[in-house]
């Protein structure tokens, strides 16, 4: 006898709406009767269309709380929507990387990952789901508007109520549903895929020489209780022979040990304070789900995500996998500095500034125009997938370090010296209120929209700007043409300074304004100097115009990036 079918009547929940990377809100939001169902339902139908039938996913998530909750309900709705295969990660877990590798190893019609990114995890915190397209990147607008659309007139949902499949331990599972056909489910080792991908990017025995002996450099790598932790273990302890204590915080935790999962100086600050003994060489951190990262050097010498993109960009033939498919072009998104643009001018590459989240990077990787790519947020990746990817940026500045046989501030220091250096800094003030957030924003909208803004000149501490181009960013896919508007408020000044104002698209709730601050000197005296010193009448300068403080209530910012 075969698993038996049921229809559930079911009602819409409003704000199942997809924000930058998903639907994210708090766990006991998805635990109500019916709401994770909803959702799945909804990325089932807009996600696959008419190849539902017959298609193949791959499933899994960072390890937080809920996890395996989930991935059993996307079992028993898959199974009766007739999907014929999931691949799922023991115990459901898969980082995101790992889930966009697998889409394209085994081309698959998409992929869900279950995770809230950095957001902290656990009964009362968040959880998050995702739907990723065939070509292994998150869904473009266009689908996850389509999903919304379903989630607001949905009436009901098939599901396998007595279905359960064991992700303990590995190994493939086959089941017949009535009515339906075959389903079959085939649990797998998280990381094997994952681990043999690099490497087929990288020189493991060259970076083995560079970390794993004796007076080898030594690196401190951070995973936070997020899901990198057998990642990591497998590929620098038992690949490339590093000793044991250079991988710590590597039991993935469902609430990831009571932290937040998001590797920068503020979160990852008992990174910063190891590295500051001046023991290590290299330190690193990622975050829950592992596609982000931040590179520290000796005595917590701080790579701002900026420019690691730019040193990476400038180094990337020291990579077989570079080496093998040349190197197209470069992107950044848009409150990402501009390093990275200075660095393609010299090489003679394409450069493209696409809005903030990773999935406007997919159409150029896929037309072949894109190799490097990263975001100011603590992302950076390459076309081997369609994710950022945390342990890759790892393994891409061993191989910097190996090939320069620099340090990391030295390597940095050449940099600037090269290019100069774009200052950069991003103020957090998270959990908002909505409505002065909102207000805020306005006044900054009143501000780009006034015909009297270009040409005005702002000074503090004796430092004068005049405002040469303001507005909202909107970007044009070069590939597909579909526009996305609004994307963030730009104050862009005659010495090619920049203030940039958004609201966050990847918080449960309340408002997280980010203000994004740059600015470029050519003056080797100031490369040493701190960001927050350089860029400090450019900040002002910003919360003035903005009446931020006024509005929020708001001293000072949560977390300074
Ligand atoms: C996620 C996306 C990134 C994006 C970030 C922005 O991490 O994967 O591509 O940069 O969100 O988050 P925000 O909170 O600024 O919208
Ligand atoms: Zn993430």
């Amino acid at each position: 006898m075969g698993v038996r079918v049921e229809r559930v009547q079911t009602q819409p929940f409003e704000g199942q709406k997809p924000g930058t990377s998903g639907l994210r809100k708090g766990v006991p939001v998805f635990q109500q009767p019916n709401y994770t169902e909803n959702f799945v339902q909804a990325t089932l139908v807009a996600g696959l269309g008419d190849k539902i039938r017959g298609s193949t996913l791959v499933v899994g998530g960072d390890g937080r709380f809920f996890l395996e909750d989930a991935v059993q309900i996307i079992i028993r709705l898959a199974a009766a929507n007739g999907v014929s295969k999931l691949i799922i990660g023991q115990k459901g877990v898969l980082s995101t990387p790992a889930v966009s590798c697998m889409i394209r190893k085994y081309q698959t019609n998409g992929g869900i990952i279950l995770t809230a990114s950095h957001n902290p995890g656990g009964p009362n915190a968040d959880f998050g789901i995702k739907f990723n397209c065939a070509n292994g990147g998150p869904a473009p607008e266009g689908v996850t508007n389509a999903i919304f659309e379903v989630t607001k007139t949905i009436t009901e949902y098939p599901t396998c109520p007595e279905l359960k499949t064991d992700l303990t331990a590995i190994g493939k599972h086959s089941y017949e549903i009535d009515g339906v056909g075959q389903f079959h489910v085939d649990v797998v080792d998280s990381v094997e895929d994952y681990v043999n991908l690099m490497k087929q990017i990288f020189d493991f025995n060259a970076l083995r020489e560079l970390v794993g002996g004796g007076n080898s450099l030594k690196v401190l790598i951070n995973s936070m209780h997020g899901v990198t932790g057998p990642y990591v273990r497998r590929i620098f302890v038992q690949e490339l022979g590093a000793p044991e204590s250079c991988c710590v915080n590597t039991d993935t935790l469902n609430d990831f040990g009571g932290c937040h999962p998001d590797p920068n100086l503020t979160y990852a600050a008992d990174l910063v304070e190891a590295m500051k003994k001046g023991e290590h060489g290299f330190g690193a951190a990622f975050d829950g789900d592992g596609d982000r990262n931040m590179i520290l050097g000796q005595n917590a010498f701080f790579v701002t995500p900026n420019d690691s993109l730019a040193v990476l960009a400038n180094n990337l033939e020291c990579i077989p996998y570079f080496q093998r498919t040349g190197v197209k072009g470069f992107a950044r998104s848009m409150p990402t500095a501009g390093a990275v643009d200075r660095v393609a001018k010299a090489k003679g590459k394409e450069c493209f500034e696409v809005p903030t989240g990773w999935k406007f990077f997919g159409n150029l990787m896929d037309a072949g125009r894109l190799s490097l790519c990263g975001e100011e947020s603590f992302g950076t990746g390459s076309d081997h997938i369609r994710e950022k990817d945390g342990v890759w940026a790892v393994l891409a500045w061993l191989s910097v370090i190996k090939y320069k046989k620099k340090s990391v501030k030295q390597i940095l220091m050449d940099h600037w010296h090269q290019y100069g250096r774009n200052f950069f800094t991003r103020y957090d003030y998270e959990n908002c209120e909505s409505a002065p957030a909102q207000k805020m924003m306005d006044i900054l909208e009143n501000f780009i929209k006034d015909t009297h803004s270009v040409g005005r000149k702002f000074t503090d501490c004796g430092k004068t700007y005049i405002v040469a181009k303001a507005d909202n960013f909107s970007y044009t896919d070069p590939i597909d043409n579909s526009v996305s508007t609004k994307q963030g408020i730009r104050i862009i000044f005659t010495d090619d300074s920049r203030i940039i104002f958004r609201l966050s698209g990847t918080g449960s709730s309340g408002a997280t304004i980010r203000l994004y601050v740059e600015g470029y000197e050519q003056n080797p005296e100031t490369f040493e100097q701190d960001a927050q010193v350089v860029l400090k009448p450019l900040i002002n300068i910003a919360l003035q115009l903005s009446e931020l403080q006024k509005l929020t209530g708001r001293a000072a910012p949560t977390v300074i990036t």
